[in-house]
């Protein structure tokens, strides 16, 4: 047991800690889980998003040096991060839901809604953090302006997840973690319709006025040449994937990796 843990939450003299949280009682702590993590054997958070077969087809076995997760929510991809190896992790988001960079027409409408929900960005990574025993930080700022001072210095790899989507400018976010990270792993929805259409035209749809939350869906072409154009030379794509998940979230993704 670590130094200044009690074996029952009791307060020790002089350095006031309680024992960790157990799995049971972080997934309970959370109204509304983002990802199914596995807290302890056979302890799942109800997530509505399950993404644990496609890790390891999505990051590479061993990763090496400081590692930034972005856009975190309860940091599934910053512990598995860890769990790879990483020498120290981060999870990057923004404060509050309402920080997102939401369709104007859509935002008193999607403020509402996130409240009534009871969506407290950050709970579920302490939570997670926390029973998992994880020294992963989280760090807030908008991926669009966050610097290397933000993040106490440059990284050695990123993962981006199912953000890109969700921002006006997907390219500004990509330029500014070119200049933040050497390598960036990818993975984010696409439209497998206009890549099989159109697989050597770009192609984006715009989509406020037929989702709520998002800004584009782009073919895999459209999406790698986000990545290109935000500053990395080499893109490569590293396979399709529809992760299983609830109310919507099972959608084709494309997995590139670029430095
Ligand atoms: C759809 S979730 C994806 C979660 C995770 N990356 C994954 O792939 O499963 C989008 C996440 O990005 C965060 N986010 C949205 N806009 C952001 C921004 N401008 N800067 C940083 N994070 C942002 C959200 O708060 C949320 O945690």
């Amino acid at each position: 047991m670590p130094l200044g843990e009690s074996p029952q939450g009791a307060i020790l003299p002089s350095r006031i800690r309680f024992a960790r949280m157990t799995a049971a009682e972080a997934i309970a702590a959370n109204p509304r889980w983002y990802h199914s993590i596995e807290l302890e054997p056979g302890l799942l958070t109800p997530g509505m998003v399950d993404l644990r077969t496609i890790a390891g087809l999505v990051l590479p076995d061993r990763v090496a040096g400081r590692a930034l997760d972005v856009g975190t929510f309860d940091g599934f991809w910053a512990f598995e991060l860890e769990r790879r190896g990483a020498s120290e992790v981060i999870g990057l988001d923004v404060g509050d839901a309402a920080d997102a960079q939401w369709p104007p027409l859509q935002r008193a409408r999607l403020e509402r809604e996130a409240a009534a929900m009871g969506v407290e960005l950050g709970l579920g990574f302490r939570l997670a953090s926390e029973a998992l025993g994880s020294k992963a930080r989280r760090v807030v700022a908008d991926v669009t302006e966050v610097t290397a001072d933000d993040l106490g210095g440059p990284v050695d790899v990123a993962f981006l997840g199912s953000l890109l989507l969700h921002l006006r400018d997907p390219v500004a976010a990509i330029e500014r973690l070119r200049a933040l990270t050497t390598t960036l792993f990818v993975l984010e929805p696409i439209s497998l319709r206009h890549t099989i259409l159109a697989p050597r035209r770009t192609v984006a749809r715009y989509q406020p006025l037929e989702t709520t939350f998002n800004w584009w869906l782009p073919n895999l072409a459209a999406l790698k040449e986000w990545v290109h154009q935000g500053g990395f030379d080499h893109v490569r794509f590293r396979g399709f994937h529809k992760p299983p998940g609830i109310e919507g979230t099972s959608v084709w993704h494309a997995a590139l990796e670029a430095w």
